[in-house]
């Protein structure tokens, strides 16, 4: 079975120059939750406009359900649904008319209309306040409510673009909640930018983070957390007496084992490249032949925070540089233009 969206090569560069996607290439399988995780201006809505059939590429292949999406456009609007950045709602219509409307925008017959707008209205709580003007919902109602009118057409993939920013903790709780049930009810796939590290980490299968319109890591959450290393296990020993440093060195010794350091309580943290759960048992076989007994330990694994740190921190660093080497180049032209 083909995946549900493949990309290879995308590119987008707009008309003032700015090269907003710079090659991209990852498919998304059927079914899958897939995060696409950027800082501020990294391409995440540009990809998302262009898989949708809102923005042409400028270079680059892509299908959804197996079907180039230039030549089939007409298929790829039944195919997937959209709900951007900024909410697309009227506030001078109701809920039940701003759903209704979409409905009309796909040219669904009025029954079908009626049956899946109550559906969805149903499925997003809202039915109760559908004859109400959106002007009096909520911010996180106005999400639901758009995220509904973005399934009216009954899509399989569904692509929301930062579908959480600035609700509340609780809100955007409640929608991640929505968007799993999204898959589980349906079957759908969820292409979705977001913000927030720990909703990625907790519902997407996989995720990509892009930077500057580069992929720069793309794996499971746990893939990505265990790639960059630096799981920390925190082991308390007793009857080392006088021992510690001989103690040291073995553990330093022990497979994949980075680092050993000594906590202000008269612990140790050890530093692994590896799975931390892997190299517990080796500390307790190595206490045995020692005669030492473990008192406690604990295991803290990075998080994706830390990934999203270790791939954007370093390549800001270097846009910064970009930045500069531009401004530089845009001063010496400048120049020879005056020169001349
Ligand atoms: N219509 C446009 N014309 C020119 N440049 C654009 C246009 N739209 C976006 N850009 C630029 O393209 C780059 C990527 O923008 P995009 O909106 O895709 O980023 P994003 O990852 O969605 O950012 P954010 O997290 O702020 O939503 C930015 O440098 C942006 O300024
Ligand atoms: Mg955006």
């Amino acid at each position: 079975m083909e995946n549900a969206i493949e990309v290879a090569g995308l590119v987008k560069v707009y008309k003032n120059g700015t090269k907003a996607v710079d090659g991209i290439s990852f498919h998304v399988a059927r079914g899958e939750i897939f995060g696409l995780l950027g800082p501020n201006g990294a391409g995440k809505s540009t990809t998302i406009k262009i898989l949708i059939g809102l923005l042409n590429p400028t270079a680059g292949e892509l299908r959804i359900n197996g079907v180039d999406i230039r030549a089939y456009p007409a298929e790829i609007k039944r195919a997937t649904g959209y709900a951007a950045q900024e909410t697309a709602i009227d506030d001078r219509l109701t809920g039940w008319e701003n759903i209704s409307l979409q409905g009309r925008f796909y040219h669904l017959p009025g029954r079908e209309i009626r049956d899946r707008a109550t559906e969805m209205l149903k499925m997003f709580d809202l039915y109760e306040r559908r004859k109400d003007l959106t002007a009096t919902y909520s911010g996180g109602m106005l999400k639901r409510l758009d995220i509904a009118c973005a399934l009216i057409h009954r899509p399989q993939i569904l692509f929301l673009d930062e579908p959480t920013l600035g609700l509340d903790v609780q809100t955007r709780q409640m929608i991640w909640d929505y968007i799993e049930r999204l898959r589980t009810e349906y079957g759908m796939t969820i292409f979705v930018t977001t913000h927030y590290m720990e909703e990625a980490d907790v519902l997407c299968d996989r995720v990509a983070i892009i930077d500057q319109g580069k992929i720069v890591a793309l794996d499971t959450p746990d893939a990505l957390k265990a790639g960059i290393g630096g799981d920390v296990i925190y082991v308390r020993f007793s009857g080392i007496d006088g021992n510690e440093a001989a103690l040291r060195t073995k553990i330093g010794a022990v497979a994949h084992v980075r680092r050993v350091e000594p906590t202000a309580d008269g612990a140790y943290r050890v530093i692994v490249e590896q799975a931390g759960e892997e190299t517990i048992p080796q500390l307790f076989a190595l206490c045995d032949q020692l005669g030492i007994t473990i008192n406690a330990v604990s295991l803290k694994k990075p998080s994706l925070d830390d990934v999203y740190l270790h791939f954007t921190g370093r390549a800001m660093r270097d846009a910064e540089e970009s930045r500069e080497a531009h401004a530089r180049a845009r001063i010496m032209r400048g120049r020879a233009r005056r020169g001349k």
